[in-house]
């Protein structure tokens, strides 16, 4: 090596190693452009292949809902211990400082209220704008089943195809209307369908008995959305239950930002979904946090 030194034209190509081959742990991306799988590197951790998704896109359709009546006080402050947030461009651009590292899932459908038929959305953002915003990805309801099933599924496609143009993910999120049965048979149907329409992610809700077969019949990553508020040791255990089944992760918001210690909260969703910590020691950790904050 003697004679390369001081001589800044000689070159080394290292010719008996072969070039690098970059893998990652995330499923149905091998053959995605490398922005696409760069913004799913920045919502799926890549040490673990998992994430841990902050929601709080509630408000385009519930309003101000208990525990989002400021989300510039309550909920950006949790954004540092979220893999990504999950929220739509009015409550980033007004309320969550720019500096955020956390990856971004954009709200990207919307239309009826909670006074409406929730099925009845359409697109509600230009691929362009969350380009703009610097999204990681988009996120639209699927109501397979609903009332607009079909606009719903055009919503998707359509962000998809834009989403190609513009190296970005699309989330596609299980929207179950109040008729229908939150089963492995009906979220088997809904994820699958999502995932051959074109999204490189999907959302959906947990179900006791089957699972896994909702996963494994999915082929791409499917992330577990939370639900209504729970007991926290209930909505950790339903966490851990749905990682080990094949999850890539969890969605959550109500049962973050309704918890009487969101932030306790969040790193224990955190050890249930990265460090596969047990739910009931991830409860002690959230009830230790919490009692160190809050004095009794
Ligand atoms: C609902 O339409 C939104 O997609 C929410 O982000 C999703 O339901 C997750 O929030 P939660 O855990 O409160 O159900």
């Amino acid at each position: 090596m003697a004679d390369l030194e001081g001589n800044a034209a000689a070159k080394k190509f290292h010719v008996e190693t072969p070039a690098a081959r970059f893998t990652q742990n995330i499923r149905g991306a091998a053959n995605l452009d490398w922005g696409m799988q760069n913004r799913l590197s920045r919502i799926l951790d890549p040490q673990t292949g998992r994430t841990v998704m902050l929601a709080f896109d509630h408000g385009y359709f519930q309003g101000p809902t208990s525990g989002l009546e400021r989300i510039d006080l309550n909920i950006a402050p949790l954004a540092e211990h979220a893999d990504a947030v999950m929220c739509t461009r009015g409550a980033l651009r007004t309320s969550v400082p720019p500096a955020t590292r956390a990856g971004l899932v954009l709200r990207a459908s919307g239309g009826p209220s909670i006074l409406k038929d929730l099925s009845d959305e359409y697109t509600a953002m230009a691929m362009a704008d969350a380009v703009r915003i610097n999204a990681d990805a988009v996120a639209v309801q699927v109501f397979v089943g609903g009332e607009h099933e079909s606009r719903s599924i055009r919503n998707l496609t359509t962000l998809v195809d834009d989403g190609y143009v513009a190296g970005v993910p699309v989330l596609g999120v299980t929207a179950v209307g109040k008729e229908l049965v939150r089963d492995a048979r009906y979220l088997g149907l809904a994820t699958r369908i999502i995932a051959e329409l074109g999204a490189q992610l999907v959302k959906t809700y947990y179900c006791e008995e089957g699972f896994e077969d909702v996963v494994a019949g999915c082929p791409v990553p499917v992330i577990m959305a939370g639900g209504k508020k729970l007991p926290e040791l209930e909505a950790l255990t339903m966490a851990s239950n749905a990682v080990r089944a094949g999850a890539a992760g969890v969605d959550m918001g109500r049962n973050i930002f309704q918890s009487a210690d969101p932030e306790a909260m969040m790193l224990a969703v955190r050890a249930v979904v990265h460090d596969d910590v047990d739910p009931a020691d991830a409860h002690e950790l959230f009830r230790e946090a919490t009692e160190t904050r809050v004095p009794a």
